[in-house]
């Protein structure tokens, strides 16, 4: 089967690379003529690990190009896997899929199956079809079918390779059946539903991840109150098969690509047809209030951050990714700049990324210990595992005040007694081994 992806971002390129592995014939398609020369050498344009490997792997079932219509004219299937970001109202931008559909529809020159990728409103398929149908250069019949995507930066590979689930949303049989075969070898229950209902599913896949996470983050907020332990709370809870042990690490927040924008578009979507998803806007809004959480933490320590030297331990939105998508810290830093911290920040990954839209005003080092250099408080955003090796001891050698927010609960709390430190996390007892009184 001759397929084509458009769009290698991540969701197009390790659709498009996995596929290969299973032995399918692929060309990967995007506008982006950098990145498309890239690719051809073998590099991936994205950070995921595993992701250059299987690509040298399967080099010889890979083609990427930028010329589209060769690309799609004769593909018995094509996926697109392009992006579909949140625009200011908190609606789904839907351009770039419609635009790509357009393309298909002038240059398809036989039969084709269209699958939806990209993650898009309820009823997007639909209309894809019309568009597609109502621009066709050539008399072919076209086949739209969902198939939404349930890969995690970092992990997207495996995700893929070994799927929870493959969901099939289609009209018509030979869809169906073509998806099928395209997936026959991988090993993972198939769903196969209707177009909306596959649709839906992904959002409200991403919805109730989300949800759980804030209320996870609201039930932390409350033990640190009440002096309950959160994660001795979250494990508890796990054991009940119907909750789950997975998803309910308290911290400072969800970011990444996906469930900021898909919980804001499900709720935009929901109140165009006015109905209000008031499980998803609190889910929103506890993760909107959870972002600050350190910054308001901070003032327990200081007045104001004036003049003070501020460590940041991470930036992206999550470790084994440098994407910065909604991170925290895109929140967080310019609050602490305008308060007057002069910020440090270490990331492994993250930092060109952050250049880009900081080039100034914040000191990069390139490591932890260069970071942490006299200063007087340090925020950690992002559970790295170079963080959560890092000795805690060096916290008190390096800091003048060694005070660690921590809002991924990087630490044992048994561990940071054994050293001088102040460490405040989310949801447990605050730890402060130095006895210290308050700096206000
Ligand atoms: C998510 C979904 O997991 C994936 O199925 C979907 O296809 C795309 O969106 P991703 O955004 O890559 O994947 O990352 P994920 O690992 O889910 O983490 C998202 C955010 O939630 C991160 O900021 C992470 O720190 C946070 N998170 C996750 C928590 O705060 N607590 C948790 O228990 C889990």
């Amino acid at each position: 089967m001759k397929i084509a992806i458009a769009g290698t971002g991540y969701v197009g390129l390790v659709t498009g690379v996995c596929l290969a592995e299973q032995g399918h014939s692929v060309t990967c398609v995007d506008i982006d003529e950098n990145k498309v020369a890239l690719m051809k050498a073998g590099i991936s344009p994205i950070y995921e690990p595993g992701l250059e490997e299987l690509m040298a792997h399967n080099m010889d079932r890979l083609n990427f190009t930028t010329q589209f219509k060769d690309a799609y004219k004769d593909a018995d299937i094509i996926f697109i896997g392009v992006g579909t970001p949140e625009k200011k109202d908190g609606s789904a931008n839907l351009s770039y899929v419609y635009g790509v559909a357009e393309q298909i529809a002038r240059s398809i020159e036989k039969d084709c199956v269209i699958v939806v990728k990209s993650t898009v409103p309820i009823g997007t398929n639909e209309k894809i079809e019309d568009l597609i149908k109502s621009n066709l250069a050539n008399n072919v019949n076209v086949y739209v079918a969902s198939n939404p995507e349930f890969l995690s930066q970092g992990t997207a590979v495996s995700d893929t390779l070994h799927a929870s689930r493959i969901v099939i949303g289609v009209e018509d049989e030979i869809a169906s059946e073509v998806l099928k075969e395209v997936y026959k070898n991988f090993n993972a229950p198939m769903v196969v539903t209707t177009r909306k209902s596959a649709e839906m599913i992904k959002y409200a896949s991403n919805d109730f991840l989300a949800l759980k996470i804030s209320f996870i983050n609201e039930i932390a907020n409350l033990c640190e109150i009440i002096g309950a332990n959160i994660e001795d709370v979250a494990n508890g809870m796990g054991y009940d098969s119907r909750i789950g042990n997975k998803f309910l690490n308290a911290g400072i927040g969800y970011g990444g690509s996906c469930f900021p924008k898909d919980t804001k578009a499900l709720h935009w979507l929901a109140n165009f047809l006015d109905h209000e998803l008031k499980t998803v806007r609190a889910a929103i809004d506890v993760n909107e209030n959870q972002k600050l959480k350190l910054f308001k933490k901070s003032r327990k320590y200081f007045n104001s951050l004036k003049g003070l030297n501020v460590a940041v331990l991470g930036l992206t939105f999550k470790p084994g990714t440098d994407d910065l998508r909604d991170a925290p810290t895109l929140v967080n830093i310019p609050i602490m700049i305008d308060d007057g911290a002069n910020v440090k920040a270490w990331d492994p990954v993250g930092i060109d990324n952050f250049k880009k839209l900081y080039p100034q005003g914040i000191n990069y080092c390139y490591s932890i210990e260069e970071t942490l250099k006299d200063a007087d408080i340090c925020f950690i955003f992002t559970e790295w595992d170079e963080v959560k090796n890092f000795d805690l001891k060096n916290y008190s050698k390096l800091m003048k005040n060694p005070i660690v927010l921590d809002g991924r609960n990087c630490y044992d709390l048994r561990s940071v007694k054994n050293v001088k430190i102040i460490y405040d996390s989310i949801g447990r007892e605050t730890i402060n081994s130095l006895e210290m009184s308050l700096l206000l």
